[in-house]
């Protein structure tokens, strides 16, 4: 495995990490004065973050200080999850709309220097106009719900960051995306950052491939969000799809990959509503997908809220608000099903792999 950092077993305390040398003491900043001039309750939400990173709370709070820190320290490590994507097809992502889209729609150079460096220095973690999948959260996940060691599979996997967090905690990690440039990038990160982790990106449709993927101890993935970004026109891009057939084969293909998993294990994923371009209406995809993991024979078991970056919206919150009423979307759905006994999937975190 490259180089020692989170290199080999899992973490069992936050002060373990040598990212914590980036990081504010929790101490420091839950010190500060609560709601209505009360304390904000230090001693046991700083055990909370020693023992979990950050707290295993609904709200995920990805604008939090700390939590940039953290995720600056990951992106410092090399990971450049943009690369393999194609700058033609820079739109919306998933995520947001980018930075790119934003200074060119908005013409932010015309409100003057001063703004726009401003700008810049907040919107860290956008990498050429790019959002990348938060390799926080990824951390959390398979820390919270993937015993040490374990197989990830990861059916969407999109940029490097779920495979690249994965083999730096010593987790084994297997992707699949459609897009050759995609992999091809995706496993040129693995060789620069950390040759020897056990990290695979298989490249093809897959609902094929998911039925050669190891057997999993967790599945984690975030699918394209319908057409909100088209990523390719190949014909099994679910992105390019008509809404029924995106969902028919979004749901073949999370019931084929919950099949690898084993019993007793949990499956997590990230998913955000969008909605249809020609009505405006919200499609309803965040509930889909838990009917497409309860059929898949899954149950729902957490329902988690990561928040997001606001700095775009702040600006492009008056036109969507103004016109029809849209509220800024500035969080994303953080789902967490179990395949089999939610205590069973515990035990088997917290006592390790035989
Ligand atoms: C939401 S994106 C993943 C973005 C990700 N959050 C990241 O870090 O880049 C979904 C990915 O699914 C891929 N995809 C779409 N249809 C697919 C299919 N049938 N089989 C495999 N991958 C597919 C797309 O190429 C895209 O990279």
């Amino acid at each position: 495995m490259g180089g020692g950092f989170l290199a080999g077993r899992r973490r069992s305390s936050r002060a373990d990490y040598p990212l914590m040398k980036h990081n504010k003491n929790p101490e420091d900043f839950l010190s500060s004065p609560g709601l209505f001039g009360a304390p904000a309750s230090m001693g046991s939400m700083s055990a909370l973050h020693r023992k979990y990173t950050f707290p295993p709370f609904s709200v995920l709070n990805s604008r939090d200080g700390d939590w940039q820190r953290r995720k600056k320290a990951w992106i410092r490590l090399g990971i450049r999850s943009e690369v393999g994507r194609d700058a033609k097809r820079e739109r919306d992502s998933a995520h947001g709309p980018t930075v790119a889209v934003w200074h060119r729609e908005h013409k932010v150079s015309s409100r003057g220097d001063e703004y726009t460096t401003k700008l810049k220095k907040r919107t860290a973690g956008y990498v050429q106009g790019y959002s990348i999948f938060d390799p926080v959260l990824c951390e959390l996940m398979y820390n919270w719900f993937c015993p040490a060691g374990g197989q990830i599979i990861d059916p969407f996997a999109g940029g490097s960051v779920r495979g690249i967090v994965a083999g730096m905690l010593g987790y084994r990690y297997w992707g699949c995306d459609l897009r050759r440039e995609q992999v091809v990038a995706n496993r040129e990160q693995r060789s620069a950052i950390c040759p020897e982790a056990p990290i695979v990106w298989m490249c093809g449709d897959s609902y094929r491939r998911i039925r050669k993927a190891p057997i999993a101890d967790f599945f984690f993935t975030c699918p394209p969000y319908g057409d909100l970004e088209v990523y390719s026109d190949d014909p099994a891009e679910l992105s390019a799809m008509s809404h029924p057939d995106f969902i028919e084969q979004y749901r073949a293909t999370i019931r084929r990959s919950v099949r690898r998993l084993r019993p007793n294990r949990f499956a997590g994923i990230v998913v955000g509503d969008f909605r249809n371009k020609k009505t405006g209406e919200l499609r309803g995809f965040v509930g889909e997908t838990v009917d497409a993991f309860r059929d898949a024979g899954l149950s729902f078991y957490n329902d988690m809220v990561l928040t997001t970056s606001i700095i775009t919206l702040v600006i492009r919150i008056n036109k969507q608000f103004d016109v029809g009423r849209k509220i800024g979307k500035s969080h994303q759905n953080v789902l967490l099903f179990v395949k089999g006994d939610p205590r069973e999937a515990t035990k088997a975190i917290l006592e390790g792999l035989k």
